[in-house]
C-alpha cells in the first residue's frame, strides 16, 4: 500500500470537497471505521508501521478539522448575504407620544386646582342662551348675543361662548361653600388670525363663600399664574365690564419675557393681559337663588391657547389646530 500515495489522494479529497457533505462523505472514505487506514491501523503488527499510519492518520483529521472550519463560514457568510440580516444595524426607534401642548397646559390647571381643593368640571358645550346668557345677567343688547358673534342651532341654543355658564351650573347644583373650575372648549364667529380661532378653551374658576374678597380674588390668580408661568410672576388688575361680576377685573400677569422691562411679547408694557375676573354680580346670586347678603364669591375666566402660548413663545395659534405633528411635537 502506498501510503504516501493514500494521504495525499484524501487531502485533495477534502480540499475537493464544496460542502459539508461532500467533506462527511470524503471522510469517511478516508477515515472512516471502514476505511483501508483504520484497517491497516487495526491490524498494524510493528512499531514502526503503526507509528507511520497514525502520523498519517493525525494530519488527515488535522486537515479535516481545518477544511470543517472553513466550509462552516462560509455557509455561515452565504447565510448572512442571502438573508442581508446585518445584527449589528441599529433597530427601529419605537416613537414616543407627547401629550398635546394644550393638554398638557389643562393638565397644569387641574393640578394646580387640585391643590387649591377645587373641584373640576366639565360641563356642556352645546348650552341654552339661558345659561350662557341670561342668568349671567348679559344684557339684552349684549353684542354676544348676535349670531354674527356667536354660533347658535336654534334660537335658544348656542354653541357656548365662555366657560362662565359652569358657574350657573354649579351654583344650582349643590349649596355653597363652591370651589370650582371649569375647563373646556368654548365657540366663537372669529376670523382666524395669529391669536384667534373659533374654538378655543377656557378655564373659569369659581368660588362662594362667606366673607370673600377682592383680596381673595387676587390672591388665587397670583398662585395660579405663579404655577403657569414661574415663581418670579406679578399680577395686577385693570378695571373693566363683564355682566355677571361687579366689580369687574382684567389681570395682568407679569411678561417674562422681558421680566416687566418692556419688550415686544407684551408690546413695551411689561403685562400680558390674562383674561377676565371679578365679583360675583348679586344679579347672578339672585338668578341662582342664593342671598348676596349671606354670600359673596369672585370668578375668573382665562384662555388656555394663550396660556399655552405664552408658555412657549408661540407666536402663532393656529399650530394648536392643526393635525401637523411636526408642529406639535416642537411643543
Ligand atoms: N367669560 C369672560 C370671557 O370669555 C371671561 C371672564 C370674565 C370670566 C370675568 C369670568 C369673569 O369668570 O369673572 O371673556
Amino acid at each position: 500500500m502506498d501510503w504516501e500515495k493514500y494521504e495525499s489522494t484524501a487531502l485533495d479529497s477534502f480540499a475537493d470537497a464544496g460542502t459539508r457533505e461532500e467533506l462527511t462523505t470524503a471522510h469517511t472514505a478516508a477515515l472512516g471505521r471502514k476505511s483501508e487506514l483504520k484497517t491497516a491501523l487495526r491490524e498494524v503488527r510493528d512499531r514502526r508501521t503503526g507509528m507511520t499510519l497514525n502520523a498519517i492518520r493525525v494530519r488527515l483529521e488535522e486537515a479535516f478539522t481545518a477544511r470543517e472550519g472553513e466550509l462552516e463560514r462560509a455557509d455561515l457568510d452565504e447565510r448572512l448575504s442571502d438573508d442581508a440580516f446585518d445584527v449589528t444595524v441599529p433597530g427601529d426607534e419605537i416613537p414616543v407620544g407627547q401629550l398635546h401642548p394644550t393638554t398638557q397646559v389643562r393638565r397644569l390647571i387641574e393640578d394646580t386646582f387640585l391643590g387649591l381643593g377645587y373641584e373640576i368640571r366639565y360641563d356642556r358645550e352645546v348650552e341654552t342662551v339661558e345659561y350662557n346668557f341670561d342668568k349671567l345677567a348679559f344684557e339684552p343688547t349684549h353684542p354676544s348675543r348676535s349670531p354674527r358673534a356667536t354660533f347658535f342651532l336654534d334660537d335658544d341654543t348656542v354653541l357656548r361662548t365662555e366657560t362662565s355658564p359652569s358657574q350657573i351650573h354649579s351654583m344650582e347644583g349643590k349649596p355653597p361653600p363652591i370651589y370650582m373650575v371649569s375647563i373646556g372648549r368654548c365657540y366663537r364667529r372669529d376670523a382666524i388670525d395669529a391669536t384667534h380661532y373659533p374654538i378655543f378653551h377656557q378655564f373659569e374658576g369659581l368660588a362662594v363663600d362667606r366673607g370673600l374678597t377682592l383680596a381673595d380674588l387676587k390672591g388665587t390668580l397670583l398662585h395660579v399664574m405663579r404655577a403657569l408661568f414661574g415663581e418670579d410672576r406679578r399680577v395686577r388688575f385693570r378695571t373693566h365690564f363683564f355682566p355677571f361680576t361687579e366689580p369687574s377685573m382684567e389681570p395682568d400677569v407679569s411678561c417674562g419675557v422681558c421680566g416687566g422691562e418692556g419688550c415686544r411679547t407684551c408690546r413695551y408694557s411689561g403685562w400680558l393681559e390674562m383674561g377676565g375676573s371679578g365679583m360675583v354680580d348679586s344679579r347672578v346670586f339672585q338668578n341662582v337663588g342664593l342671598d348676596p347678603e349671606q354670600w359673596s364669591g369672585f370668578a375668573f375666566g382665562v384662555g388656555i391657547e394663550r396660556v399655552t402660548q405664552l408658555r412657549h413663545g408661540m407666536a402663532e395659534i393656529r399650530p394648536l389646530w392643526s393635525p401637523d405633528l411636526r408642529a406639535l411635537r416642537q411643543f
